[in-house]
């Protein structure tokens, strides 16, 4: 195989999405992280999965970045999760540190890979990314709205009972309790859902959306989810490897789309082979443009704090 991904983080989301690109073959897969032993034994059990699998995708687990090498896409899942005790921004600082540092290291062995930055704040972490890669913006491509447009989809296919297949959904925005569903655009076998489903449950079905991560850390107790970020991750990293074209919800650095400058905010993307292609601009309501705004606003509180 030729092609190579490297995920930087062998924790939940990391281990997830290394095995799922591995399983699908869709490239040689290197896992990376600072604890010692855990990145080569996920490594080494995710590669002794692939033979059941069907699988000849080469796996890795290292601490050492020259086994990232000319990496195609760097995945970045490495930080650290909120702890009892730590304000938003004390994780905001401790992430910030980290993304750089493993950032830098990414560009020294990986010049020209596409980066899918993972970890949270996700809109603030890839605008460190951005800046410290200083790579084209089509080359840094934030995971948060393929993961919030499935969570949204879920629920809807729920509420009708209906194949999740026949489901599109969009949500934009920053990746926090500000994001922006839209109904208007989600679509059950073309069908806009505001023709399917009356306005109580669809609020309902966007605040659960808005708040979908909160729902399973609290029923986790400790951690956060991990197979639909990965399942996102992997959508992300198919799409590119196989330039399939495929219209994504992404974070992207904005500049002048949809009103926004120099910023990461969850837009629809086509991804291909040399990342972003294009960001498709919809028409947005008033109301909407507000809510999108006030989400944007979110990302550039955040986003100053670390002066990025
Ligand atoms: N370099 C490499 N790996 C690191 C570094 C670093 N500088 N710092 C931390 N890590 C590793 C940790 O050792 C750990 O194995 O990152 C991994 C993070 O794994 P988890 O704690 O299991 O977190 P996970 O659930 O995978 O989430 C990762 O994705 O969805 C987001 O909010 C989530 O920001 C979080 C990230």
């Amino acid at each position: 195989m030729n092609r190579k991904v490297t995920v930087i983080g062998s924790g939940n989301v990391g281990a997830t999405a290394a095995r799922s690109i591995a399983d699908k073959e869709l490239a040689d897969v290197v896992i990376l992280d600072i604890l010692d032993g855990v990145p080569q034994g996920k490594g080494l059990d995710i590669l002794e999965a692939c033979p059941v699998e069907g699988s000849d995708a080469r796996v890795l687990g290292t601490n050492d970045y020259v086994d990232t090498a000319d990496s195609d896409i760097v995945v970045i899942t490495a930080g650290l999760a909120r702890k009892p005790g730590m304000s938003r921004d004390d994780l905001l600082a401790k992430n910030h540190a980290i993304i750089k540092g493993v950032t830098e290291q990414v560009m020294k062995h990986s010049p020209n890979c596409i980066i899918i930055p993972v970890t949270n704040p996700l809109d603030a972490m890839a605008q460190v990314v951005y800046r410290v890669s200083e790579l084209p913006r089509e080359r840094v491509i934030g995971m948060a709205g393929v993961l919030d447009s499935a969570r949204m989809r879920a629920f809807i296919a729920q509420e009708l009972n209906v194949s999740v297949e026949n489901i599109h959904a969009f949500v934009l925005g920053g990746h926090g309790d500000a994001m922006v569903p839209l109904p208007r655009y989600s679509t059950v076998a073309g069908i806009p859902i505001t023709e399917l489903i009356d306005a109580e449950r669809i609020d309902s079905i966007v605040q659960r959306t808005a708040h979908g991560g909160a729902e399973i850390v609290k029923l986790l107790g400790t951690g956060s989810a991990y197979y639909a970020p990965g399942s996102a991750v992997v959508e992300m990293v198919e799409s590119v490897l196989k330039d399939k074209k495929k219209i994504l919800p992404c974070s992207v650095f904005l500049q002048g789309e949809y009103g926004i400058h120099d910023l990461f905010v969850g837009v629809p993307c086509k991804l291909g082979a040399n990342g972003l292609d294009e960001i498709m601009e919809i028409t947005l309501t008033d109301e909407e443009t507000v809510a999108l705004n006030k989400s944007a606003e979110a990302v550039r509180e955040l986003v100053q704090l670390i002066d990025v």
